[in-house]
C-alpha cells in the first residue's frame, strides 16, 4: 500500500494580466498569461489515523481550515461521496514560495494536495480522471487549475479557464519580495476605484513573444499607488537590464525577466534593498513542470 506521496508545488508569475470586465459572482473577468517557475514548495501527504492535519514549519502557514490545501482535501473528499471532514492523512508543507506575494504558493499547494490525494485515495477512477480534478480545482481558487499543469498558458474567465501555449525560450527570473504582502481582494478593489480603470487595451499586443516589454499588469498601477516602493523596484530592475519587469498577479512580488543567467545573477546581487528579499529562479516549460511535479511514492 502507498503510505506517502511527496510532490513539488511550483510557483507562477503572471507575465501579463488584463482585467476585461466584472462578473456577477464578484470576480473580475481576466485575460492573463501564466508562467510556471522552478521555485517550489514541497507537499508531503502521509497516511495516519484520525482527522486530517496540516503541518508546516513556516509559522505563517495556517494549519486549520484556513489553509487552501485543507479546502482542496475537503473538496476531493466530498466529491468522493464521503461525509463530514476528511480523515486519514497528514499534509506537510515545506514553504519556499513567499506568502501573499502573487506567486501562487497557496494555490500550488492546493493543486499538489489534489494530485497527491487523488493517488492516495485512488480518486481518478472514482471521480472520472484528470478532467474532474480540473473541475474541483476551479472551485478552490482561480489560479489552481493552471497549477495542475504549469508551463505557459493563457487564462480567461476568472483566470481559471486555461489554454496551453507553446513555451517561450527559457528565461531567468529575479523575484523581489517586499516585507509586506497584498491581499488579492484589496488589489481588485483598488483597481475598481482607480481613475483610469476603464481601458481599451484588453488584448495582448501582437507578437508579444518578441516584445516582452509590451506586457503589462492592470493591477500594478492601483497597487503601486498604495505601495510606491513596488514602483521603485520595477524601475530599478529595468535599469539592471531586465527584458521585462512588472508586478506578478495582485502583488506584492516584482519580477524581472533575463535572457542570461549571469545577467540575472548580477541584477539580483545589485538589487539589494533594505527589507526586500530576492530569489533567482527560472521558467519551466510543461515537460519540465511535469518532471519536477511528478509524485514520489513511498510504501
Ligand atoms: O480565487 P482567489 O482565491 O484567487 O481569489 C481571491 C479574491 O480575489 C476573490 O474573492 C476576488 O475578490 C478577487 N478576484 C477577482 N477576480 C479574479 C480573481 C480574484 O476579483 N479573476
Amino acid at each position: 500500500m502507498i503510505r506517502t506521496v511527496e510532490l513539488a508545488a511550483p510557483a507562477k508569475i503572471n507575465l501579463d494580466l488584463r482585467v476585461t470586465g466584472t462578473r456577477r459572482d464578484g470576480y473580475h473577468e481576466l485575460r492573463t498569461l501564466f508562467q510556471a517557475l522552478e521555485l517550489h514548495d514541497t507537499v508531503t501527504l502521509t497516511r495516519r489515523p484520525g482527522p486530517l492535519v496540516v503541518r508546516s514549519r513556516s509559522r505563517r502557514v495556517p494549519r486549520d481550515r484556513q489553509n487552501i490545501g485543507w479546502t482542496a482535501a475537503q473538496a476531493l473528499w466530498t466529491a468522493l461521496g464521503r461525509g463530514g471532514p476528511p480523515v486519514g492523512v497528514a499534509v506537510s508543507i515545506r514553504k519556499r514560495i513567499p506568502l501573499c506575494g502573487g506567486l501562487g504558493g497557496g494555490s500550488s499547494n492546493a493543486a499538489a494536495v489534489l494530485r497527491g490525494l487523488a493517488i492516495l485515495w485512488d480518486a481518478p477512477r472514482a471521480v472520472g480522471g484528470m478532467r474532474s480534478l480540473k473541475k474541483l480545482a476551479l472551485s478552490i481558487g482561480a489560479d489552481v487549475p493552471f497549477l495542475l499543469t504549469g508551463g505557459l498558458a493563457l487564462g480567461t474567465g476568472r483566470g481559471d479557464s486555461i489554454r496551453r501555449l507553446p513555451a517561450l525560450p527559457p528565461l531567468w527570473v529575479v523575484l523581489a519580495v517586499p516585507h509586506f504582502g497584498v491581499s488579492t481582494p484589496d488589489a481588485y478593489r483598488w483597481f475598481d476605484n482607480f481613475p483610469s480603470a476603464v481601458r481599451n487595451d484588453e488584448l495582448l499586443p501582437r507578437r508579444w513573444r518578441r516584445r516582452l516589454d509590451a506586457l503589462q499588469n492592470h493591477l500594478e498601477a492601483p497597487v503601486v499607488e498604495r505601495h510606491p516602493e513596488i514602483g521603485d523596484c520595477i524601475l530599478r530592475l529595468r535599469q539592471l537590464g531586465a527584458a521585462h519587469t512588472a508586478m506578478t498577479g495582485s502583488g506584492s512580488t516584482v519580477f524581472g525577466l533575463f535572457h542570461g543567467q549571469e545577467l540575472a545573477e548580477a541584477a539580483r546581487r545589485r538589487l539589494r534593498a533594505p527589507g526586500w528579499h530576492t530569489v533567482l529562479t527560472r521558467t519551466l516549460d510543461r515537460e519540465e513542470f511535469r518532471g519536477l511535479a511528478r509524485p514520489r511514492l513511498g510504501k
